[in-house]
C-alpha cells in the first residue's frame, strides 16, 4: 500500500493523491485543490495548532497517552535522578550528553558569565517598587540584547553559542534581582564558587552572612525542578521563541517574547492557581464537597488535566517524590495533606477517570516552591530560568533548519468586502454606539 492519501473534491469531482510523511501530510499539498484557475487553493484551518506540526524536531519527545517525556531520547525520570540542570541543558542544546571535559568547560563558561553589566542594575532599580518580577524579567532580558549588538549575527555559529552561554548564565541573576527589587532588598552578586541552583538561592536569600549555604537537599530539589522544566517541545512559549526567531532577530528579543508567553496564566501560572485552590479548600474534610462542586461545573480542579498528557504527567510523579525530600528539611506544608486527599479522590472518581484527568506538573510544584520560601509572584520566573535552555535549543534547531522560513500563518478573512470611504460628516452612528447597541 502506498504512503499516500487520496482526496476527492466533491465540488469538482477531481481526485488528488497526497504523500504521507512521518504520519503527516504537507498542508501546502492542499493548495493544488482548486475549483478553477483563479482559486487560491485549499487551505487547512487550525486555530491553536491543535493538529498541525509546525516543525520537524529532534529535541524533546512526548507521548501524552502513555505519559512519556524524553529529552533527546533520554527518559525524564533518568535525567531527574542522574543528571544536573547544566548537564541536561547541554544535552538539550547540543543533542548528546557531554563528556567529563565538555561538562567541566560548559559549567565553567556558564559560571563565569553569571555577572551582568552594571547598567542592568540601574535599569532594574528604575522599575516601580512593586513591579511584578516576571514583568521585570521579560523587559530586562530584552534590554540585555542592547548590550551585545553582535548578537544580531544569528547566522554565525560562534556568535550564537556566545549568546546561548550568556543567556543561560545570566537569567538566574536577572530573576533573583527582580525578586530583590520587589522586596526592597539589596542586589546580591553571583558567587562563582557555587553551583547553578545554589548560586541562584544565594542571590535570592543571602543577607549579611559572608557565604550563603543552603541545605543540599533543597539545592537538589531545585535542580530537579529545573531539569523537569527545561523543555516541553512545541508549547506556547517555545512556539513564540521559534516564530520570533524566524525573523532572524537576536535571541534576547526572541527569548523575551517567549518569556512573555510564559507569563500568561494558561501557561506559567497554573501552580499559583493550585496554591490558591488548596488554601480556599482549607481543610482535608472539605475535599469531598469541593470535588462535587468541580464535577457540577463550578470551576476546575487546578493542576489536573493537560492538553497533551491523557495519563499521569511523568513530571508530576517525580515532583511528588521531590516534595517529600523538601518537607523533611522545611517541615510539612499543611496544604500537602489537602493535595494528597484531592489526588486520591480524583484518581478514583468516574468524572476524572473518564476524562483522563490526571495531576500535571503544576499540582505539586507550587507546594515545593512555597516550602523553599519562594513567593508565588516568582513562580513564572522560576519556570523561565530552566526553560531558557529549552527555548534556546528550539531556537538553535530552527535557525539551521533548511525548511525554516519566516513564520507567517494564513488567515480566513471574514471582514467587510470592498467599500468606499465615507466622509466624516456623512457617518451616522459611531463605531462605539454600534457596538453598544449590538
Ligand atoms: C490544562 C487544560 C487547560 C487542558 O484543557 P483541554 O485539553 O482544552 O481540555 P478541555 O478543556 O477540552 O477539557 C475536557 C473535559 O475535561 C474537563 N476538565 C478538564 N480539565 C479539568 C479540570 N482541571 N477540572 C475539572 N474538569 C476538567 C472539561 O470540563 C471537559 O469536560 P466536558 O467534556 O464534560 O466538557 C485543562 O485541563 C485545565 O484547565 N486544567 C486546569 C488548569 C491547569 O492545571 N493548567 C496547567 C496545565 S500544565
Amino acid at each position: 500500500m502506498p504512503d499516500t492519501l487520496t482526496l476527492t473534491d466533491n465540488r469538482t469531482g477531481l481526485t488528488y493523491e497526497v504523500a504521507i510523511e512521518d504520519g503527516a501530510v504537507r498542508a501546502n499539498a492542499l493548495r493544488q485543490i482548486k475549483v478553477d484557475e483563479a482559486d487560491f487553493g485549499l487551505m487547512s484551518y487550525d486555530p491553536a495548532f491543535l493538529n498541525t506540526a509546525s516543525v520537524r524536531s529532534a529535541v524533546t519527545f512526548i507521548d501524552g497517552d502513555v505519559g512519556i517525556l524524553r529529552y533527546r531520547g533520554y527518559p525524564i525520570e533518568q535525567l531527574a535522578t542522574e543528571s544536573t540542570y547544566l548537564e541536561t541543558a547541554f544535552l538539550l542544546l547540543f543533542g548528546e550528553l557531554p563528556t567529563k571535559d565538555e561538562l567541566a568547560r560548559f559549567e565553567h563558561e556558564i559560571t563565569f558569565h553569571t555577572f551582568v553589566h552594571e547598567n542592568v542594575k540601574t535599569l532594574m532599580t528604575g522599575f516601580r517598587y512593586d513591579a511584578h518580577p516576571m514583568g521585570m524579567f521579560v523587559s530586562v532580558v530584552a534590554a540585555l540584547g542592547t548590550l551585545y549588538p553582535e548578537a544580531a549575527k544569528v547566522d554565525d555559529p560562534d556568535v550564537r553559542l556566545a549568546q546561548v552561554i550568556r543567556l543561560i548564565a545570566k537569567v538566574p541573576t536577572i530573576a533573583a534581582w527582580s525578586y530583590r527589587h520587589n522586596k526592597g532588598l539589596p542586589f546580591v552578586y553571583p558567587d562563582n564558587d557555587l553551583g547553578f541552583a545554589e548560586n541562584f538561592l544565594s542571590m535570592m536569600f543571602k543577607m549579611a552572612e559572608p557565604k550563603y549555604e543552603p541545605d543540599p537537599a533543597l539545592v537538589r530539589a531545585l535542580e530537579v525542578l529545573f531539569i523537569l522544566h527545561a523543555d516541553h517541545e512545541q508549547n506556547c512559549s517555545a512556539n513564540a521563541m521559534r516564530a520570533i526567531g524566524s525573523s532572524k532577530v537576536d535571541p534576547y528579543s526572541a527569548l523575551a517574547g517567549a518569556a512573555a508567553a510564559l507569563y500568561g496564566p494558561l501557561h506559567g501560572g497554573a501552580n499559583e492557581a493550585v496554591l490558591r485552590m488548596l488554601a480556599q479548600i482549607g481543610d482535608v474534610k472539605n475535599v469531598p464537597e469541593f470535588v462535587e462542586r468541580v464535577k457540577s461545573g463550578e470551576g476546575r480542579l487546578m493542576g489536573f488535566g493537560h492538553r497533551v498528557y491523557k495519563n499521569y504527567d511523568p513530571r508530576a510523579k517525580i515532583i511528588k517524590e521531590t516534595a517529600d525530600s523538601v518537607f523533611e528539611v522545611t517541615g510539612r506544608n499543611p496544604l500537602l495533606d489537602i493535595a494528597l486527599e484531592l489526588e486520591k479522590i480524583a484518581l478514583e472518581d468516574e468524572y476524572f477517570v473518564s476524562r483522563k484527568l490526571y495531576p500535571n506538573v503544576d499540582f505539586y510544584s507550587g507546594l515545593i516552591y512555597q516550602a523553599l520560601g519562594l513567593p508565588t509572584a516568582m513562580f513564572p520566573v522560576l519556570f523561565a530560568i530552566p526553560r531558557t535552555a529549552g527555548w534556546l535549543a528550539q531556537w538553535l534547531e530552527g535557525i539551521v533548519d533548511p525548511e525554516q522560513k519566516i513564520a507567517r500563518p494564513r488567515q480566513i478573512y471574514i471582514g467587510a468586502d470592498e467599500r468606499s470611504y465615507v466622509p466624516i460628516e456623512q457617518r451616522s452612528a459611531g463605531v462605539r454606539d454600534l457596538v453598544a447597541a449590538s
